[in-house]
């Protein structure tokens, strides 16, 4: 069995539309299922992959050498991806965000609210910040902060100044004592729809991750790195990636504001990309009962037309 199973697989490989000759970068490697697929079709071509996860790229190194030795990855995050390519151009990029399954699943990572372990949540396990640490010493403000910003969490100022409390008498050391801590921030009527500490586990692992300001970058770095006829495919978990990934490409896609409505718009000033998706694919329900962590996946893709 499949360590981790890849969300919109097909539809991302047949968007790519894949040149057997051309350069392709998998942003977010995993376990490769969606790398896999890509250098199957990749005769005299490359695949550059990333991953900040060592544990990821080990396992994935041996089952891509399965299929091919034009393959190339970098333990690094994707942050880097314009360094590493250099001025070298390539025929589309994909990007699958969030966390691989082994990631949540794991006893010993802290993703999980599921699961108890130490407060953890780090993708790359060499990088200093950790949950723990943003737990037990950031101010009461900057909590609230980070769970109203990358959570949305309507009960963050109880939240936070609920975990400064519990820190001053004892460290709050596991992913249990914390969801305990939440669980009692929420009235009642709101647990039935959703688990209490949801939006806080998502806000914590953006910020130990850094995920909104890297994305956003490597995303506008990526569009640069095209070659004519390549694509960007974005595959997004949440709202607030989603939002980031739609707004970088209808800027990228929109004709300019002052020449908007001109009979002859000079070549120079129309975009440089066009939208492949008007509206996001999303996965069918038949994945969704199969693989249920497809179900908030949304997948937006770009081509650079000149
Ligand atoms: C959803 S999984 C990818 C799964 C993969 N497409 C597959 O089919 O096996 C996302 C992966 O991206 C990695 N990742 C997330 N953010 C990253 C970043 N900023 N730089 C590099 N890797 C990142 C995670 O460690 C995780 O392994």
């Amino acid at each position: 069995m499949e360590k981790h199973t890849s969300v919109l697989l097909k539809e991302a490989i047949d968007y790519l539309n894949i040149r057997e000759d051309g350069t392709y970068i998998d942003a977010t490697l995993g376990y490769a299922g969606h790398s896999g697929e890509i250098l199957k079709q990749l005769n005299k071509g490359t695949l550059i992959a990333f991953d900040k996860d060592i544990d990821a790229v080990n396992y994935s190194r041996t089952k891509l050498s399965k299929i091919g030795d034009n393959f190339k990855i970098y333990n690094t995050g994707f942050i880097n991806i314009k360094e590493v390519m250099e001025d070298k151009k390539v025929d589309g990029v994909l990007f699958d965000l969030g966390v691989s399954s082994p990631e949540i699943d794991e006893d010993n990572r802290g993703f999980s609210y599921m699961k108890n372990s130490k407060l953890d949540m780090r993708m790359d396990q060499n990088s200093k910040l950790t949950a723990y640490e943003i737990v037990n010493t950031y101010t009461k403000e900057a909590l609230t902060n980070i769970f109203r910003k990358y959570g949305e969490e309507k009960h963050a100022l109880k939240i936070a100044e609920k975990i400064e409390k519990q820190r001053n008498i004892k460290k709050i050391e596991t992913t249990y004592e914390l969801v305990d801590i939440i669980d009692k921030c929420y009235p009642y009527k709101e647990k039935r729809l959703t688990h209490p500490a949801k939006k806080v586990f998502q806000a914590l692992r953006i910020e130990v991750n850094n995920e909104l300001n890297e994305f956003e970058k490597a995303l506008k770095d990526s569009l640069e790195l095209l070659n004519i006829g390549g694509r960007v495919v974005v595959i997004t978990f949440h709202s607030l990636e989603d939002r980031i990934c739609k707004n970088i490409f209808k800027q990228a896609s929109e004709v300019n504001e002052v020449v908007k409505g001109m009979p002859d718009i000079p070549l120079n000033l129309l975009p440089n990309f066009k939208l492949i998706t008007k509206k996001p694919i999303i996965p069918r329900d038949e994945e969704i009962r199969r693989n249920s962590r497809s179900k908030s996946a949304k997948m937006r893709v770009i081509e650079r037309i000149k």
